[in-house]
């Protein structure tokens, strides 16, 4: 076989597919593990989507190669709904939104839209891993935004030197926030967007977990922003919205010169997402309430965030996501940590230093743990992590 691209030689394996080896190989030898692992929805999608998607199939004009510029016109027109809905913007479905194959393709394609050899991206770590691994294999340079605690896990944007910013093309973010489940505030988004008017940067708003949110938490949003159209692209995704992570179907939405630029890539890659998955999550935008999924995710987080706060694990209840950032105690590395867990009590965590060096010293837990009825997956994860008679003081 020929030698494989000195591109992908210089990424890692996919963080998730090294931990599905994992768990797959202690199954294989007959362990009982609670995966706190990978953050896919356990619920099915909801039948009246499913049955929605029957529907669209049997519509022939779905048939066939979409020859439109931009994505399914029904489902666009409904994002473009919706958005004006949830989050009071006014998007022109026609040039301000971009059908994606799930925010991964889209957000790992644009980097491929903007990035040449040298190019600055600034980049969260920790952070969702494509970001950073597309940047690398385009050739960009990478600058680190560090999320800290103290910070809110909020980059800091007068830490980012003027070199960087004048050099970046791309600057990602992602709230709420995946692994830390931090939210942002409105004022961080308009400072954002001022930061990359100033500098002629791409601001690139991740929004796949917009709407996992609780106790009646709703997200700001970029594009809400004084000039946000100006400078933003965001991306948001049904997969999480409404249990649809097979699926792959998600939307961009935003300024319409890089709408244009991620389309003209596309273009020259895929032949969009089959049009009555498209047409189905218009429907599901428009009729759908997942509401008692993100009920059930609700009383998980607070079973195990209390349950591992009574055994003085101090963990901080997130408003929105369905992720645990969770400090590992003195003494241990992420990896370490995660590996004591998985030895010791069963539990399969996230080291946090898969997320980026920043990432170091955290553990991420996820709640969408499959099997689980009404969070009993939980009480057992804390029972086994009490057992383990851990050293949580600081
Ligand atoms: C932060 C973040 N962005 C994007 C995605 C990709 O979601 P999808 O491609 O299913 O829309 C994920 C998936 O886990 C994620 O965590």
């Amino acid at each position: 076989m020929p030698a494989r691209s000195k591109r992908l030689d210089n990424i890692p394996p996919y963080l998730f597919a090294e931990m599905s080896r994992i768990k797959a190989e202690m199954r294989a030898k007959g362990e009982d593990i609670i995966d706190l692992g990978i953050g896919d929805p356990d619920q099915p999608t909801p039948t009246h989507i499913i049955e929605a998607l029957c529907k669209e199939a049997h519509n022939p004009a779905t048939h066939t190669y979409d020859e439109s510029p931009r994505g399914w016109r029904p489902y666009l027109d409904a994002a473009a709904r919706w958005y004006q809905k949830t989050y009071g913007v006014a998007l022109d479905a026609g040039t301000e939104m971009l059908e994606v194959i799930g925010s991964k393709e889209g957000l790992a394609h644009l980097v491929w839209a903007y990035v040449d050899e040298g190019d600055c991206v600034i980049v969260p770590n920790p952070g969702y891993p494509v970001y950073r691994m597309h940047s690398v294999m385009a050739g960009g340079r990478i600058y680190d935004a560090e999320l800290k605690r103290e910070n809110g896990f909020l980059p800091v944007l007068e830490d980012i030197p003027s070199e960087a910013a004048k050099n970046a093309k791309l600057f990602f973010v992602c709230y709420p926030n995946n692994p830390t489940g931090a939210v942002a505030t409105a004022d961080f988004y308009r400072d954002a967007v001022r930061f990359c008017q100033d500098y002629d940067i791409l601001l690139v708003n991740d929004m796949a977990y917009g709407t996992v949110t609780y106790d009646g938490y709703v997200s700001p949003t970029a594009l809400q922003q004084e000039g946000g159209k100006d400078v933003c692209i965001e991306f948001h995704s049904l997969s999480k919205m409404f249990n649809m992570t097979g699926w792959r179907i998600a939307f961009a939405a935003g300024n319409p010169d890089a709408i244009a630029t991620l389309g003209k890539l596309k273009d020259n890659i895929d032949s969009k997402q089959f049009a009555a998955i498209a047409g189905t999550g218009g429907f599901a935008l428009e009729n759908c309430d997942n509401s008692a999924t993100f009920k059930l995710y609700e009383k998980r987080r607070d079973i195990l965030c209390d349950g591992l706060n009574d055994i003085g694990w101090r963990i901080n209840r997130p408003k929105a996501t369905f992720y645990i950032w969770a400090k590992v105690p003195r003494g241990y590395t992420s990896a370490g940590f995660a590996s004591h867990l998985l030895q010791n009590a069963k539990v399969l965590c996230i080291p946090g230093n898969g997320y980026g060096s920043a990432g170091e010293g955290y553990v991420r837990m996820s709640l969408t743990v499959k099997g689980d009825r009404d969070g009993e997956m939980m009480c057992e994860a804390v029972r086994r992590i009490a057992a383990c008679s851990i050293d949580f003081s600081a």
